[in-house]
């Protein structure tokens, strides 16, 4: 699957902005990578790209953050499986694929890996990043 290498954050966030337009409805896209390599940059061109309406805040301090069209970000830090069962996950999910509607991008995505539903269940896009520098960072769609 494509690797990209991208020298600044506008580079980052258009690879997310370009992410969006493949996607149809009722996907889940799981970012992973340690802190500080660009997943909240990616997600930030994401929202941009789907047309959601901002500010396209960081849910860091908030675990979970709800915009229109049923599009969720959620930052699984700190935070485990449980918790995020807790605020309703299961809804969530409901309408994922093969029905379509909700969009769902998680950050620190591994944490919550055993209730990300597999095929056919539902399907999910993992994306890995990685600092290799500065302005450098390697963004992988598994
Ligand atoms: N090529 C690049 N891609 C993305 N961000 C970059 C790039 N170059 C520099 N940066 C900077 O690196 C930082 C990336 O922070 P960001 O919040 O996106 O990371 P994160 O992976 O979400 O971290 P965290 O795990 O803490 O949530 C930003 O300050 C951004 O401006
Ligand atoms: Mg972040």
């Amino acid at each position: 699957m494509p690797t990209y290498i991208t020298n600044n954050s506008k580079e980052t966030q258009k690879l997310g902005e370009m992410l969006a337009q493949e996607i149809k409805g009722g996907q889940i896209i799981c970012l992973t990578g340690d802190l500080g390599s660009g997943k909240t940059t990616f997600t930030q061109g994401f929202l941009k790209g789907l047309k959601v309406k901002g500010p396209y805040t960081s849910p860091t301090f908030l675990i979970m953050k709800k915009y229109d069209k049923n599009i969720y970000h959620i930052d699984a830090y700190r935070v485990k499986a449980k918790d995020i069962l807790a605020l309703g996950w299961e809804e969530m999910v409901k309408d994922n694929p093969p029905a379509g509607g909700s969009v769902i991008i998680i950050e620190w995505a591994d944490r919550l890996k055993k209730i990300i539903p597999t095929p056919p269940a539902g399907g999910s896009i993992w994306i890995k990043f990685k600092w290799l520098g500065e302005n450098k960072r390697e963004i992988q769609f598994v």
